[in-house]
């Protein structure tokens, strides 16, 4: 029997409906892990993970076939391939950035000047400008513009292989400009690239690495935080926050949130308690009874 098209529409809405809702078992919401990225305090994965001070900037996305981790800016969202816990630096790799293999125009680099992120350790090559800025550009490096000037890909941004290095400018230690951002434009130029190391050879530009590093800060603030995430990651936990005023949560890996740290709850007792009310009264009054039990019977 066909169904009348408008009710088979309706049944079909309600099968998505049903196959689109989340399942009972409550899976957490912050990752350890995105991609290949090790994610950790004070950086999470989404809303609610890691530090509030981040979250704003800091997503793991998938782009369809892997996920990363992203720092929005307001000028453009940048993958993030590594992040130093201790050394409190990461490195970015932005799009539209060149290096020896893949030469483009760029757009600006920018890092929202409220955001916990500064430019670290970086040397910015800006490519073929047209002017080259004397107050900018460090002369001393031109033999980086030669080396960089010798990658075939430079004519995939109209300049000729082994162009003279009047258009290329070395500018380090990089600097961002009032509105957070390396003025491309301003200073004429089509490209840039970004060396965060030059490895073991300086003139080997297909053995440099790529990539902006910057050092993020925590906020004033952290000290209790960080100590009690120490110990909630320590229990396999990942730390979070959650209102009311974005106070410290670990959300441990059966999707149960405790303001402590995940060891003190077994599997099963979470998947026990996750709906009910919390569980370490439970543990107390059944250690208290079962005293109470003892006593008694020693009594009789
Ligand atoms: C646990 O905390 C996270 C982060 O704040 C929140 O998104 C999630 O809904 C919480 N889960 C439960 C079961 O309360
Ligand atoms: C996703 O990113 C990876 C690594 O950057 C890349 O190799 C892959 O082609 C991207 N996939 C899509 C669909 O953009």
């Amino acid at each position: 029997m066909a169904l009348p098209p408008p009710l088979s529409t309706l049944l079909n809405f309600f099968m998505i409906l049903l196959l689109a809702s989340p399942p009972t078992a409550s899976t957490p919401v912050c990752h350890d892990t995105c991609g290949s990225i090790q994610v950790k305090y004070p950086f999470g994965t989404g809303p609610g993970c890691g530090s509030p001070l981040f979250n704003p900037y800091i997503t793991c996305t998938s782009n369809g076939t892997l996920d990363q981790l992203i720092l929005k800016t307001h000028t453009s969202s940048y993958p993030i391939t590594s992040i130093s816990y201790t050394t409190s630096t990461l490195i970015l790799t932005p799009p539209y950035m060149s290096t020896c293999t893949t030469m483009q125009t760029s757009p600006n680099f920018g890092i929202d000047l409220t955001a916990p992120f500064q430019i670290s350790s970086s040397t910015f090559i800006l490519l073929h400008c047209q002017v080259k800025s004397s107050t900018i550009c460090d002369t001393s490096f031109d033999y980086l513009c030669a080396s960089l000037y010798s990658c075939p890909e430079v004519v995939s941004l109209g300049m000729p292989l082994f162009s003279p290095t009047n258009t290329c400018c070395v500018y380090s230690p990089g600097n961002l400009d009032g509105k957070g951002e390396l003025n491309l434009r301003e200073n004429d130029c089509s490209g840039y690239t970004s060396v965060v190391s030059l490895g073991d050879n300086p003139t080997d530009p297909t053995h440099w690495v790529y990539g902006v590093a910057l050092k993020y800060t925590h906020g004033v603030f952290d000290d209790i935080v960080t100590t009690k995430c120490t110990s909630c990651e320590s229990s396999g936990g990942v730390c979070g926050y959650a209102p009311p005023g974005s106070g410290f949560v670990c959300v441990c890996k059966s999707g149960y949130n405790t303001s402590l740290d995940c060891s003190n709850y077994d599997q099963n007792q979470d998947f026990l308690w996750d709906s009910i009310s919390p569980p370490p009264m439970y543990n107390v009054g059944n250690v208290w009874s079962s005293i109470l039990a003892g006593i008694i019977f020693s009594l009789v």
